[in-house]
């Protein structure tokens, strides 16, 4: 055997790692030691609903450049979720730091291409990181008196009967369901309340473009 990756006969279905993956998960970058001695930062906590792994991210900002000097991160998430948060701290933080403003709009994708790839179903952990960073951005925002730069995530109300938002339709997806029929399984979107349903299907369309379409052939897409 040439390596101990697993790779499945289907490479959409492979957990082949690559070697930029695995030097990050073998040595993190920027990983948070001993938070006490870290001063004065903002703070951004968030759970993946996929496999209930918590991810932190600590960053300092230059009040008068408003650029990233600094990321620090904590994981309990998997060896992906770490490879990923690792490089992602390297981005936001070479050259000088990016902005805010330009942090926030951090893709998931630019992690991954800089990673050389990630599993399929690895892709939701990639997610984790940036989400986490968006909301140590929100967090900054509102230590500094500016309410009307903070982005909330918690969504669009899709399903009014169920209370189901886009992002719940974007974490099924997330998640592997990648049918109407997979999503409802897992949300029950629309079962109440079939109104919504193009809709949801339209969304179910956007988010698999969104995460997944550098893995997914024509025939799929
Ligand atoms: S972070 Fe939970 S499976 Fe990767």
């Amino acid at each position: 055997m040439e390596h101990k990756d697993v790779i499945a006969r289907d490479p959409k279905q492979s957990w082949f790692y690559t070697e930029t993956v695995k030097d990050h998960f073998f040595h993190p970058r920027n990983f948070m030691e001993e938070e006490s001695a870290y001063g004065e930062a903002y703070l951004g906590m968030v759970g993946s609903p996929a496999c209930g792994d918590v991810m932190k991210i600590w960053i300092k900002v230059d009040p008068s450049t408003k650029r990233i000097t600094d990321l620090k991160w904590q994981t309990f998430g998997c060896a992906s979720a770490i490879a990923s948060t690792s490089m992602m701290s390297v981005i936001v933080t070479e050259n000088g730091g990016m902005t805010l403003e330009q942090a926030r709009q951090l893709k998931p994708q630019t992690i991954m291409e800089r990673l050389g790839g990630l599993p399929l179903r690895k892709v939701h952990c990639s997610v984790l990181g940036d989400k986490a960073l968006r909301a140590a951005i929100n967090d900054y925002y509102r230590k500094h008196d500016q309410p009307e730069r903070i982005e909330v995530e918690h969504g669009r109300i899709i399903d009014k009967e169920l209370k189901i938002t886009d992002h719940d339709i974007e974490e099924a997806v997330l998640e592997g369901a990648h049918t109407l029929e997979a999503v409802q399984q897992k949300t029950k979107v629309g079962t109440g309340n079939p109104s919504c349903l193009p809709e949801v299907e339209q969304l179910i369309r956007f988010y698999k473009d969104k995460h997944f379409s550098q893995y997914l052939g024509k025939d799929e897409g």
